[in-house]
């Protein structure tokens, strides 16, 4: 059991390893589903993973700060779910923006589900609608976490002298949790410096992980990845004992192209497969169940060529129960 629970926290180390890499890809927008071809295979692995056991990996993250302006004078009650992820209508003016990420609890590991995101920012001309829902809307996050917004880059206003930076107003509230209010902004922002909240760099409203970079698609539409970090201690736990039945070591190469390598170990004997999801949540790869011992195993996944490039989610799957999720990307 002893072995198990270093196994456990080794491999925890190890993803969380990977997450760092992870912070700044390049990322492209899923632009449709498409079942890909899948050739993948189980092999039980003999040795150790070399990665096991990083030293430079925390145990935690940092929960998602609060914003120092908090939610600001222009938020309104009871803005409509979101139809397709759209927060700005097809005929918004301005320059379209991709926002995604996924939420996950202080282990920065297990995702948080059908958490609340309600949004709402200003229109290309700095101007927020104080007597509709224009710009503003609440959407969940799905079964693995994540989330995804398409919506226009908010226009900057006048606060005082000086402009705000570019930024959207989030209230996040996990199920079970507390609700969070906080600010996003982006980097190469000029405004950034100037601003009283943007700039804050360190304690209670430090911006620093609400601060992301943004990347210009082929589709002239710019591209974020935010992730989410709350104390959401109920599903938190419940995760964590899913772990001890199996985990999702690593998915390599990541971002992956032609093939992605999966190391995971199993913990007890059970039914196993590994299954790949688009942001739609749109089965992509499916591996048929094999019943298998406790032991490492390796498989090998071929995509389809024509799979889109964008954000996928692999889980292992044990007994009918998601226990484990890692993030893939494809790239070009
Ligand atoms: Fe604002």
């Amino acid at each position: 059991m002893k072995t198990v629970f270093s196994l456990v926290i080794g491999c925890i180390k190890f993803i969380l390893f990977k997450f760092e890499r992870m912070k700044h890809p390049r990322r492209s927008f899923l632009r449709n589903s498409a079942i890909a071809a899948f050739s993948l295979g189980f092999a039980p692995l003999s040795g150790k993973t070399n990665a096991l056991g990083d030293s430079n990996a925390s145990e935690t993250c940092d929960e998602t700060t609060l914003d120092l302006y908090g939610q600001g004078p222009f938020y309104t009650a009871n803005a409509p779910v979101l139809v397709n992820n759209q927060l700005a209508s097809a005929n918004e003016p301005g320059t379209r923006l991709i926002l995604s990420g996924i939420a996950r609890s202080l282990d920065c590991i297990n995702t948080i589900p059908d958490m609340l995101i309600d949004a709402w920012h200003a229109n290309d001309a700095g101007t927020y609608d104080n007597t509709g829902f224009n710009l503003r809307g609440k959407t969940y996050t799905n079964e693995a976490g994540f989330y995804q917004i398409e919506t226009i880059l908010p226009g900057k206003y006048l606060n005082g002298a000086s402009y705000r930076p570019r930024h959207i107003h989030f209230r996040l509230t996990p199920p079970g949790g507390s609700m969070r209010i906080t600010q996003l902004y982006f980097e190469g922002d000029t405004d950034i410096p100037g601003d009283a909240a943007a700039s804050v760099n360190s304690g209670t409203y430090d911006a620093t992980a609400r601060t992301i970079p943004l990347v210009l698609n082929s589709e002239g539409k710019y591209e974020g990845t935010w992730d989410i970090f709350l104390n959401n201690g109920a599903v938190s736990n419940g995760h964590d004992l899913h772990l001890e039945t199996g985990m999702l070591y690593s998915a390599s190469p990541n971002p992956f192209g032609t093939r992605v390598d999966f190391h995971y170990g199993v913990f007890r004997r059970a039914r196993v497969a590994i299954q790949v999801f688009n942001m739609q949540g749109s089965l992509v790869a499916d591996l048929e169940e094999a019943q298998l011992k406790p032991e490492k195993y390796h498989a090998v996944w071929i995509p389809d060529s024509k799979l889109p490039q964008g954000i996928y989610i692999a889980v292992l799957k044990v007994n009918d129960l998601q226990v484990h999720y890692l993030k893939l990307i494809k790239r070009d």
